[in-house]
């Protein structure tokens, strides 16, 4: 945002981040972001944020966003993931900021009956907590634009993976990695013993599951566009949903694969059984992002795993 001109403030509680992003940030753009530890479910401080700065419009990251945990914990995950958003939309609404982009997630479509999946496929039972708060989340967007007269982007994300390609900003997830990347990477640099590679008895070409892993800047380069086209008023309704995917699936073993040959080694990998509640594939119908948005992917899945590797070298 910070590159394509906007001046960028930042809210968060640090529950799950860390203020030395903010330097990081200041060294790849030159610009500190202005920055305010709030925590979303506090209404008042929210409130009282909004009233005291002059924003023209909202990108909403924050959420919880583990799968699993949110199956042990599906209170604090609606509590955390609701109550945040309700805070934003009321203080919006009170202090008359028209634009908000909504971090949403291709788990809204389950496990969709063809692929690649669209935006107009079904939203099929959530299969957890998480995917709930999500679909939750779009729905109570859906009221907020009919009566307030607002304008909302919401951006199914696929798997987003990677990180910046100068290695100073990346993901940091606390304790275990849940997720395949990060745990790819830690499996490789030692901190875990070996990968486990959830299920090799899918029906896929190779057994092993299959996802629409997306680059990380490719993904934050669409939040530009889409805030952008608010502002420049060119939605085409108050409420537009948008696929943020490469369109190409990738297997976990590909993904292995293909992180061992760009970084030159080899990933210590065991094929155990399949993880609860994984579907077998999902890879977006990216076309509507690309006519409507203006926007494509640019990154092959090498680059990502590239950059992935150079961000946990850099880590230890
Ligand atoms: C899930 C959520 C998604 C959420 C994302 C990030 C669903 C359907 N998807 O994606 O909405 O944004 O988490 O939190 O709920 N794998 C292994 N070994 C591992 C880890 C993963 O084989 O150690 C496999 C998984 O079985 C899966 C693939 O790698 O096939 C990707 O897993 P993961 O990175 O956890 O993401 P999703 O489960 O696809």
């Amino acid at each position: 945002m910070q590159e394509a001109g906007y001046e960028v403030v930042i809210i968060d509680d640090l529950s799950n981040s860390e203020l030395f992003v903010l330097d990081r940030i200041t060294e790849i753009t030159g610009t500190k972001p202005e920055f305010h530890q709030i925590d979303l479910k506090d209404e008042n401080l929210v409130n009282e944020f909004f009233k005291s700065n002059k924003i023209e419009g909202v990108i909403h990251f924050a959420a919880h966003k583990a799968v699993g945990e949110s199956v042990q914990k599906p209170l604090m995950y609606h509590k955390n993931n609701l109550m945040g958003l309700l805070n934003v939309l009321e203080a919006m609404k009170e202090n008359e900021i028209d634009h908000f982009i909504f971090s949403s997630s291709c788990t809204v479509y389950g496990q969709a009956d063809k692929m690649p999946i669209d935006e107009n496929a079904p939203i099929k039972k959530a299969e957890s907590p998480y995917a709930k708060t999500k679909q939750m989340g779009e729905e109570i967007l859906e009221d907020f634009v009919a009566a307030f007269d607002k304008n909302v982007i919401s951006l199914r994300y696929f798997n987003p993976v990677g990180a910046h390609p100068s290695a100073l900003i990346g993901e940091l997830p606390k304790g275990v990695p849940n997720n395949l990347v990060p745990f790819v990477t830690q499996t490789a640099a030692g901190i875990r013993e070996f990968l486990s590679v959830f299920g090799s008895d899918y029906p896929t070409r190779d057994g092993t599951a299959i996802r629409d892993y997306i680059y990380v800047c490719d993904l934050a380069d669409a939040h530009v566009k889409a805030l952008t086209r608010l502002i420049q008023k060119e939605n085409k309704s108050n409420l537009e949903v948008f696929n943020l995917g490469t369109g190409i699936g990738s297997t976990v073993l590909e993904v292995v694969k293909s992180f061992e040959k760009v970084n030159d080694l080899k990933l210590n990998y065991k094929l155990v059984d399949r993880r609860a509640g994984d579907i077998i594939e999902a890879f977006a119908d990216n076309s509507k992002a690309e006519k409507e948005l203006g926007w494509k992917p640019e990154t092959p899945l090498e680059e990502s795993m590239r950059t992935a590797w150079e961000w946990q070298k850099g880590l230890s």
